[in-house]
């Protein structure tokens, strides 16, 4: 158990500490950094999938005035590390993916840059790719491990004796898409290497994380933590691809390199977001579950197929989720990958428990409908009285009130008729669960230091838009029993002391806690009455972890659509979530994370697709007029709604993270509910209008 802070500034309504800043404009981000003379950066990517680059012929982009420098895998220097090739720029003829990037033009302008990376002639020796996923490859493997370390595959009972004996069984395959993150902010370093200064590589970059990025740089090129600072006080959205760095981060650095004491921009297109800064990969999702005539399940079962890619290993856990979700006596989960010739993919929102979620709330309500059971019932009545996995009682699982208090909110009692319609249009309600795990990472350290009357907290933590300059005051003031306004927080550089990435919904909970622990230690050093300069650090390490627990936040989210019964066009009118997420810091920097995460998941059922064109082996979609996002027309009544939930296993602020679970459990409402609406089971995201307009009665 931990000592839960006594809550005063955190709960409270406080507006965003930096949103002056960028709705006037003069917050600065990665590309826009005033520094003297820049020379711009832009790479030059392959137009094969595989195979070798033979010839490069610079002479006319060299001539080209402006033209500082092109870098080639042959000029380009060497790096200390190649063992990552995903940041192994430059360093070989070969081509493992189409868009990777084989040149790289640094020059005056970055008008000039990109005039003249299309000026550079590449001859390649071109081998056939191999880019398609499918469940009957024959050379589909099993990871070590999947991402966030865990175990490949797990099996409890004898899912097979189950299906043949149980009441209802269902057994479908259900499958998501590609999808890319598309933050709204490009990607973008700026970077500057002066040998002669005392810190020579200065990298401005759009990152969730300046001490990870500064760890994979040190990494590749061999350098110091000291010989590296990495500075990024504002980003523009990451959704997880800018949770590591990617390989333009190490191209920035190496033009740098190229052209000392001049700094230099390399901001990636929007298009070249499609192959260099990671994607979701597309999953196939087997399912089987099983029930009793009551309900209850008696088995449940996912095998999931997936992709990496060829040069480097990415595992999505979408099976993770179906291990705790619900009670079940037999239970197996499995992953399965196929290394491709693709780009590597990566972290994007929810990564395992996004898609995971989607085949499994899916398969449920077909069970439902099989059993003739309410889905809300349903879930609830597969309800597990400790984590099914671990044998380990929960933190807080408050998932059976956030589904009461959804459908009260909804009015599901109420909900309409199978194919009921009204005029032209059919109207469905869905339902679907929602999970995401608590997590803490493991390193994180904070300063808090009395300077001209006021509390400076200083950490390396990154605000990507979710909310880290104003909540962290606020807990950093009910640490310390001051007012929030009385707390100055400084983040986004390595110089403040470091900090863990952005990611896994850890943020709040990891500097929260660092940032509790340099206070308790503040007051037990300086009392009440603390002179100038006094200063004290606290380690994440230091705060109590439990070990006794499993800690995850729970959700439920509802969904009403229509679907025009000729055109088979699909609105979601109203959409409802309600979480435990344990306690609220700031209930408007949190609930924009709720929304937001739905949206992405409305997103996700409706529209976001990553057409893969395997005759060329890239995506067919590569702007945002192709690559279709919901918009505020696409969003009609969205509500986020959470419980006034108390948990003191996670930490001292009892906050579970809220930047993830949003997405999580929204495509599987909106497809159960389009299922109410029309009798069509859609199994395959996203549902456009093909997938209905056959089946529509
Ligand atoms: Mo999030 S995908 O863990 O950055």
């Amino acid at each position: 158990m931990t000592e839960l802070l006594e809550p005063r500034a955190i709960g409270r309504d406080m507006v965003r500490r930096d949103g002056e800043a960028k709705v006037r404009g003069t917050a600065t981000y990665a590309i826009e950094t005033p520094v003297e003379d820049p020379a711009y950066a832009h790479p030059v990517q392959a137009t094969v999938a595989r195979g070798r680059v033979t010839a490069v012929d610079t002479s006319a982009a060299e001539a080209l005035d402006g033209v500082l420098v092109v870098l080639t895998p042959s000029t380009a220097e060497r790096l200390a590390s190649v063992e990552d090739r995903e940041y192994a720029v430059l360093q070989s003829d070969e081509v493992d993916f189409r868009g990777q990037v084989v040149a790289l033009v640094v020059a005056e302008t970055s008008e000039v840059a990109r005039q003249a990376a299309d000026a550079v002639r590449i001859t390649y020796a071109e081998q056939p790719h191999d880019s398609t996923l499918a469940v009957d490859r024959d050379d589909l493997y099993a990871p070590e491990q999947v991402n966030a370390g865990h175990e490949t595959d797990t099996a409890q009972g004898d899912v097979a004796a189950a299906m043949a004996t149980a009441h209802a069984t269902v057994e479908q395959t259900y499958t998501t898409a590609m999808y890319h993150n598309n933050p709204l902010e490009p990607h973008a370093t700026t970077a500057l290497w002066d040998p002669a200064a005392d810190v020579p590589l200065t990298l401005w970059d759009s990152t969730q994380g300046v001490h990870p990025s500064r760890s994979a740089v040190c990494g590749v090129f061999g350098l110091e933590e000291e010989q590296v600072r990495v500075v990024c006080p504002f980003v523009g959205g990451g959704f997880g691809s800018k949770g590591n760095a990617h390989a333009h981060v190490m191209l920035a650095t190496m033009a740098a390199r190229a052209v000392p004491g001049r700094p230099v921009k390399l901001g990636l297109t929007r298009q070249q977001m499609f192959t260099l800064v990671g994607y979701r990969t597309p999953t196939i999702q087997k399912l089987q579950v099983a029930a009793d005539r009551t309900g209850r399940l008696q088995a449940i079962a996912i095998d999931v197929v997936e992709q990496t890619s060829r040069i480097k290993e990415y595992a999505e856990q979408t099976g993770v989720p179906t291990r705790m979700m619900y009670a079940s006596p037999n239970r197996r989960t499995t992953h399965r990958l196929a290394a491709l010739d693709v780009p590597v993919p990566s972290w994007m929102r929810a990564p395992g428990e996004c898609p995971g979620m989607f085949g499994p709330e899916v398969a449920l309500d077909e069970l439902a409908d099989t059993l003739g059971i309410d889905p809300v019932e349903l879930r609830i009545r597969n309800e597990p009285g400790v984590d099914p996995e671990t044998g380990k009682p929960w933190s807080s699982r408050n998932l059976v009130q956030c589904l009461r208090e959804g459908a009260r909110r909804f009015g599901w009692a109420d909900r309409p008729p199978p194919l009921h319609r009204e005029g032209a249009w059919l109207v469905g309600t869905g339902v679907a669960s929602s999970v995401y795990p608590t997590m803490r990472q493991a390193t994180s350290t904070a300063v808090i230091r009395y300077e001209d009357g006021r509390y400076v907290a200083e950490i390396g933590a990154a605000d990507l838009g979710t909310g880290a300059w104003t909540v962290l005051p606020q807990i950093a003031a009910d640490a310390l029993g001051v007012d929030a306004e009385d707390v100055e927080v400084r983040i986004g550089d390595t110089r403040y002391p470091v900090a863990s990435v952005a990611g896994g919904s850890s943020g709040t909970n990891t500097w929260g806690s660092a940032l509790v622990v340099a206070a308790r230690e503040f007051r037990t050093k300086f009392g009440h009455a603390p002179a100038d300069g006094d200063e004290a650090s606290g380690d994440v390490d230091q705060a109590s972890t439990d070990e006794d627990h499993s800690a995850y936040a729970f959700g439920a989210q509802f969904a009403e659509v229509r679907v025009h019964a000729d055109t088979g066009e699909i609105r979601v009118p109203r959409l409802y979530g309600v979480f435990g997420a344990g306690r609220i810091i700031n209930p408007r920097t949190a609930r924009s994370q709720f929304l937001g995460g739905m949206t992405m998941g409305l997103s996700m059922a409706l529209h976001e697709n990553s057409v893969w064109d395997d005759r060329i082996g890239q995506v067919a979609k590569h702007d945002l007029a192709e690559y279709h996002v919901s918009v505020n027309a696409d969003v009609g009544d969205m509500q986020a709604h959470w419980l006034d939930e108390h948990d003191p296993y996670v930490n001292a602020m009892g906050s579970k993270g809220v930047g993830e679970i949003g997405i999580v459990g929204t495509a599987a409402a909106v497809v159960n509910a389009v299922h109410r609406a029309t009798g069509v089971r859609v199994r395959d995201l996203p549902v456009t209008l093909d997938r209905l307009l056959p089946a529509l009665p």
